[in-house]
């Protein structure tokens, strides 16, 4: 699959999250220091919206119960998710952001 636009580089600066809907797919998009990673947006535990939680640095805090992970790996960093979180490779084309979505 080829990579896909996702946003501008723009829309989410640095320090900011943001949830774009690709073919069907929730996404999160973080802007962690400048460097772009793009995850699955819904939790592993429950149903829950990750881009309504609090990003600190590479460690995004899920809404609802509280789970943990690295956007960076999609690794569980706190429970009491245990499941890792899909991630997508992105680059960055002028001032697009492309994600690869298998
Ligand atoms: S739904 Fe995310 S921790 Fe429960």
């Amino acid at each position: 699959m080829p990579f896909v636009a996702v946003c501008s580089t723009a829309e989410v600066p640095p320090g900011a999250m943001r949830r774009f809907d690709i073919a069907g797919r929730p996404l999160a998009v973080y802007n962690v220091d400048g460097a772009f990673f793009v995850t699955a947006a819904i939790c592993t535990h429950e149903h829950a919206d990750l881009t309504e939680g609090e990003l600190q640095g590479r460690k995004i805090t899920c809404p609802l119960h509280g789970a943990r992970f690295d956007v960076a790996t999609g690794r569980v960093v706190s429970p009491p998710a245990f499941k890792p979180l899909k991630t997508f490779a992105v680059r960055v084309r002028g001032d697009l952001l492309e994600v690869d979505l298998p």
